[in-house]
């Protein structure tokens, strides 16, 4: 079965009490559970991991050449400032769809900006954890055709 790295960057772990009015009420494990019963349905294996630092997420993207076939990346505040992160999704040479739960391009002007998605296959943005559920239908769709 193929597998799918879902990968949520820093403060994602204190989704559910942070900014609720932006990100919602779900917590981060909510929104794991939800992903891991949707891929069930779509058949594939979904396999989350957070982290804060950036370099734990770049080691994350580099270990996932072992075993994923795919990458779903909400990279957070990175998202606007990391060109590491950018460099290692361009290096490891898997399908990544970058998400975002609120509209990027709808708030401050920094947000506007991302250094992840030129070289990804592809961005959802704006419809809070389904953000992260269209992405997984997309990738699910590509890596099962691939
Ligand atoms: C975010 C948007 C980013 O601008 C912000 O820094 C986050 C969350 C989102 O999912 O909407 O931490 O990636």
């Amino acid at each position: 079965m193929q597998q799918i790295l879902v990968l949520h960057g820093p403060n994602l772990n204190l989704l559910g009490v942070r900014e609720p009015e932006v990100y919602g009420s779900m917590t981060l494990a909510d929104v794991d559970e939800k992903l891991a019963e949707l891929a069930r349905e779509l058949g594939v294996e979904t396999r989350p991991f957070q982290a804060n630092s950036e370099g734990a997420l770049i080691d994350a993207l580099h270990d996932a050449r072992l075993w994923a076939s795919g990458v779903i990346f909400n990279p957070g505040g990175f998202t606007h400032t990391s060109v590491a992160l950018r460099d290692a999704v361009a290096a490891i040479e898997l399908p990544v769809i970058e998400v975002h739960l609120s509209n990027v391009h709808a708030r401050e002007e920094f947000r506007r900006h991302s250094y992840i998605a030129p070289v990804c296959v592809g961005t959802v943005a704006g419809f809070g954890w389904h953000s992260y559920a269209a992405a997984l239908r997309l990738l699910a769709d590509l890596v099962n055709k691939a």
